[in-house]
């Protein structure tokens, strides 16, 4: 019987060949393929002591807002067949709290930190951005354009125009670092909002946010959220994460040189390998961690192991390398 590992039995397996699992994203260098997902690690330290945060690609906080959020009223959480529902709202410290408490904390992580940013107005995305991207330990910025789970999360990611009116003003607040911005896949065509990120000057996408989704009571007869939808994230939506970095990658990602990293539902190696040969440079894990924290780690060794084993020397060259009949 083949074992989880042997993709490819004919090729001949040279174990001492190392594979170069590196990301060129955007400019900024990682070791790992592998990412957390914002929001599900809170600001890193939270993290630390469940696993070894040295073998992560790059960390990415919780959503900062201007303001300090409390968020959404419980309940928060649902957990579904094949993943959860979550209508936190944005709860997060805000910056000057961030700045003060968590920033001298994520100046000792042994891996990039990307710190993800919120707002409700194109002033606040600004403002938040202007106020963390000069910090040194501060590699990158993930703009979340995409959360379903607050009254205008959704304002900026579904109406390409205005997209790209944002990510022009917040990038010049960060010229000199990659702007990630994180798209929703609460839209027609998600090739549409991807083009009009990167034509507002995105360096980086990533892909996708939650699904807006809800959860009833059936003998209360009540949603089971307080904030009645959420968004559902963890294995069921994967297949439909895995065909929009496809798409994008395809129809705009590829040409314009701008790199994707992939999430929604990557728990296994296998899955991440999907996501790379769909269009991914870099995976992002979320809900899974939920489940076994180091499991960045484990996909960084099976995708290792997947390389060496299919003759590939780099995760690099198999970006993109979906084979589509015609
Ligand atoms: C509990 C929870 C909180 C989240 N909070 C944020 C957030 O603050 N900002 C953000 O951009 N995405 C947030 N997300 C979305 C994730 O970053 C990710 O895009 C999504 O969960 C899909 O990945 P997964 O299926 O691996 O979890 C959150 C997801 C969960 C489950």
């Amino acid at each position: 019987m083949m074992s989880q590992l042997d993709v490819n039995p004919s090729v001949d397996v040279n174990p001492s060949v190392d594979v170069d699992l590196s990301v060129d994203l955007a400019g900024l260098r990682l070791g790992m393929p592998t990412m957390t997902c914002s929001g599900t690690c809170g600001y890193a330290l939270e993290y630390a002591e469940f696993t070894d945060l040295s073998k992560l690609g790059a960390f990415v906080t919780k959503s900062i807002t201007l303001h300090e959020r409390p968020g959404n009223q419980p309940q928060r959480i649902v957990e579904t067949r094949a993943g959860m529902l979550n209508a936190i709202g944005l709860a997060n410290v805000g910056l000057a709290r961030f700045l003060d408490e968590k920033v001298p904390l994520l100046e000792t992580m042994p891996c990039p930190v990307i710190v993800n940013v919120a707002g409700h107005s194109v002033d606040d995305y600004v403002k938040t951005t202007a106020g963390v991207a000069g910090i040194a330990c501060v590699r990158g910025i993930e703009l979340n354009v995409s959360c379903p789970n607050v009254s205008d999360g959704l304002t900026f990611g579904t109406n390409p125009k205005l997209l790209k009116e944002l990510i022009r003003e917040v990038k010049g607040s960060v010229p000199d670092k990659p702007l990630i911005v994180k798209l929703s896949p609460n839209v027609e065509d998600i090739s549409v909002t991807a083009e009009a990120a990167i034509a507002g000057g995105a360096n980086a996408l990533s892909l996708v946010n939650t699904f807006t989704a809800m959860s009833i009571d059936i003998y209360k007869r009540k949603p089971r959220l307080a904030n009645v939808t959420g968004g559902l994230s963890g294995p069921a939506i994967k297949p439909i994460a895995l065909a929009m970095v496809n798409r994008v990658y395809r129809r705009v990602a590829r040409d314009a040189g701008v790199p994707l990293v992939g999430m929604g539902g990557v728990q296994t190696w296998q899955d991440a390998i999907e996501f790379v040969l769909a269009g991914a440079s870099a995976v992002a894990i979320g809900t899974a961690l939920f489940i076994d924290p180091s499991t960045p780690e484990r996909i960084s060794e099976g995708v290792a192991e997947y390389c060496r084993k299919s003759g590939s020397k780099s995760l690099a060259e198999l970006v993109g390398k979906l084979e589509i009949p015609g």
